[in-house]
């Protein structure tokens, strides 16, 4: 946590800019803050490629006073357009390393401290992936899960994708991350509120609204569903889902922040890629 970052201005968030789309790309041509002091917080899928995430990122810099990054899946898959051929904890390194070049804040970093109206609120990017704990009903295991993801066809590309390595799974990489976020959350001063930013929902409540139900396996943990509350959320920012709205679970504003695919937000009503406003 560092004391010495102070905003002012507005905390807006946006995430799924999947910005290998040209359509992506004049969206975020768009995007703009409405004040010097205004920061952008970004939930992931940024794109697929190193070069892609790049030139987003560096984009969205030159405009906001702080930019905040939390990985998605997509920038986690080692895909086959990419020259960057890393894999699992060194490609995520190697993204935090381009981050800091670029003086994005990323999950490694200290968290930092927003200004509010009502006094300081802690910024989190979180990368805790996820470990397939939101079965579909009626299994009991992840093997039943999968089985039944194949028989219906709707298979995330993660599957082949998003490679773990060293981590001889997706869970457990999921796990560790899980264990180390919380240890350092739970080191921040009990009274100070925070937001935390993370590709996924903490808890399984947004994904009740899927088309494909059973694609919530990849879509976080169960390991977070009190985070929320523990944690002295002011807000949750995900994305992911593709499903823009705002929740609320247990008193705690819930951010689904995406832009997605131009054929989705070519169907939504109002206008395309506006970033909400978190605080
Ligand atoms: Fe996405
Ligand atoms: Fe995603």
């Amino acid at each position: 946590m560092t004391a010495t970052d102070h905003g002012g201005g507005r905390l807006l968030a946006i995430s799924d800019l999947h910005s290998g789309y040209a359509d992506n790309r004049a969206l975020i041509e768009r995007m703009a803050p409405e004040s010097d002091e205004d920061w952008l917080l970004v939930a992931g899928d940024v794109a697929e490629t190193v070069s892609d995430i790049r030139r987003c990122l560096k984009t969205l810099t030159g405009r906001f006073r702080k930019v905040v990054w939390a990985p998605g899946n997509h920038e986690l898959w080692t895909h086959p357009s990419d020259t960057v051929t890393l894999r699992g904890v060194d490609r995520y390194a190697h993204l935090v390393e381009v981050c800091r070049e670029l003086g994005v804040t990323t999950p490694e970093d200290p968290y930092p401290i927003w200004q509010g109206p009502d006094g300081p609120v802690a910024v989190a990017p979180l990368f805790l992936l996820y470990d397939y704990s939101f079965l579909p009903e009626g299994c009991a295991t992840k093997d039943e899960g999968l089985a039944y993801a194949h028989g219906t066809g709707v298979v995330c590309n993660d599957e082949s994708l998003l490679h773990p390595d060293p981590y001889p799974s997706r869970e457990a990489w999921c796990r560790a991350r899980v264990a180390e976020t919380e240890r350092r959350l739970s080191a921040l001063p009990d009274d100070l509120p925070m937001v935390l930013v993370n590709h996924y929902p903490l808890h399984r409540h947004p994904t009740e609204v899927l088309w494909y139900p059973e694609f919530a396996m990849w879509c976080g943990t169960r390991l977070t569903a009190d985070w929320h509350r523990r944690f002295r959320a002011a807000a949750v920012v995900y994305g992911h889902l593709h499903i823009p709205r705002t929740t609320y679970h247990e008193g705690v504003r819930f951010e689904e922040v995406s832009v997605g695919y131009p054929r989705e937000w070519q169907k939504r009503q109002g206008p395309p890629g506006t970033l909400r406003r978190i605080l």
